[in-house]
């Protein structure tokens, strides 16, 4: 039966609607990410629902931040399934607006952006504090896990959205052309130039956004030249005399980390602090677990539709996709499903389309990348806990090893475990051992 169980879960898992597991005195013994993500923590018991006829589906309705919800509740031997079909009717996307400030939300995020990690909701709510205000933003994270696509809903979210967003990749135009594309020449300027001269990149973005992806190419030179551009809300183009307004917010975009970068001598400190005004630091999707089976399933669909057909999971492929460290984040678990989807011929994915790099189990989990954000003690201890807990999840046969392992009870565990929201983990780790709860 537990071996069932678990398969049940993690079918669970893969739903959009919430799904409870209750024992017989109706007391939750397991949530699914939605119901863990989006009820209101306190539901703990469902009280027992009159009229419960026993035996088959009843409908029932259960207390929820938003009132009463109605909801099926089905029998399961000697537990009961509870299904909540719209857990949060003004939000039917994977995202999940901060519980205690859902105002503060961005009100322009598409359906396609997703997350539901409790660092991304930080890292929205600041950007939607920083969209509102015209200054500088520096967005910090590793390639691949959507600095692009936060820096646009930034721009969508700010006054300037009728105005232009201009993106510049300062690391794929070659040194030689930056200043030019950057700056914009006049005619005549330099042998080879345009006759007519031409516009440069940051004096299209004006009245809108400039979004400088790999800030950390630009030569000393440049920096010094768009230091000044910021300072002065002007620029001159190259040959040109007369300098031209320039009024842009700038986002600038890196991987690198900045402060090592000033130290060294490679990034001028004023050119830094006039660019990270405001910092948003995106974390790697590995430190992150709970956000990936929102993300596959979100990549599953899209493609579904671009290739017309009906594919889907096999769970041991969410499995494989939780315990794997994605180097390449967001955009390599978006590549590898769409090549999956094309390449395997039947309708269900199983781990043998996976491929093989995947599969290969990662030892460590890395840590993060240094935040600019004031380190916390609460959130270096939470940090910590995480990564030990998923690292004895992964070297143990079941939880209660896993707790036997870390010195604490099995209850306590479970409640870090819910509390860090690490129920992905617990799939990954009840891979190949039948798994049990327990
Ligand atoms: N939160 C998200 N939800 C859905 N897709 C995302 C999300 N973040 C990034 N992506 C997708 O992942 C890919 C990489 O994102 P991008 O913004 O280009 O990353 P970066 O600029 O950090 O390299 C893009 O296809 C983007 O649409
Ligand atoms: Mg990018």
């Amino acid at each position: 039966m537990s071996k069932t169980l678990d398969q049940i879960k993690t079918i669970f898992e893969l739903f959009s609607e919430a799904v409870l597991i209750l024992d017989g005195d109706f007391k939750v013994i397991w949530k699914n990410r939605t119901a863990s993500s989006r009820l209101p923590v306190s539901l703990n018991s469902v009280k027992a629902p009159k009229n419960l006829t026993g035996g088959k589906i009843d409908k029932v309705t259960i207390p929820t931040v938003h009132g009463e919800e109605s909801a099926c509740m089905a029998p399961l031997r000697d537990l009961f399934i509870l299904f909540i079909p719209d857990p949060f009717p003004k939000a039917k996307t994977d995202r999940t607006p901060a519980p205690n400030n859902p105002q503060k939300d961005l009100k322009n995020i598409p359906s396609a952006y997703i997350y539901t990690s409790k660092a991304m909701i930080e890292t929205i709510n600041l950007s939607t504090r920083a969209a509102s205000v015209d200054t500088n933003i520096l967005i910090t994270g590793e390639t691949g896990i959507g600095k692009t696509f936060l820096a646009k809903l930034i721009h969508t979210n700010s006054p300037r959205k009728d105005g232009p967003f201009v993106s510049i990749n300062c690391g794929a135009i070659p040194p030689t052309l930056l200043e030019s594309e950057l700056f914009g020449y006049e005619k005549g300027a330099f042998t080879g130039a345009d006759r007519t001269g031409r516009v440069g990149l940051l004096e299209t973005g004006v009245l809108g956004t400039v979004f400088l992806d790999e800030i950390a190419e630009l030569s000393i030179n440049l920096q010094v030249k768009l230091l000044n551009a910021i300072e002065e809300k002007k620029i001159t183009r190259i040959g040109g005399r007369k300098p031209v307004e320039l009024d842009i917010r700038i986002i600038a975009a890196t991987n690198k980390d900045l402060t090592k970068m000033v130290s060294e001598g490679n990034l001028r400190e004023d050119l830094f602090y006039r660019l990270n005004v405001i910092s948003l630091v995106i974390p790697p999707l590995r430190s992150r677990p709970e956000d990936i089976l929102p993300l596959a399933n979100h990549f599953l669909e899209k493609y579904n539709l671009k290739y017309n057909v009906h594919k889907t999971f096999n769970p041991d492929v969410i499995q494989a996709f939780i315990q794997y460290g994605w180097p390449g984040n967001i955009r390599e678990l978006q590549n590898a499903i769409e090549r999956m989807m094309v390449m395997s011929e039947k309708e269900k994915i199983t781990v043998q389309d996976l491929p093989p790099h995947i599969l290969a189990p990662r030892a460590v989990l890395t840590p993060p990348p240094p935040s600019n954000k004031e380190s916390n003690l609460q959130n270096e201890r939470e940090t910590l806990e995480r990564e030990l807990i998923l690292k004895s999840l992964r070297e143990n046969k079941s939880i209660r090893g896993a707790a036997r392992k870390l010195g604490i009870s099995h209850a306590t565990l479970l409640r870090k475990i819910d509390k860090l929201n690490l129920n992905g983990a617990i799939l990954a780790s009840s891979k190949g051992r039948g798994g049990k709860r327990e």
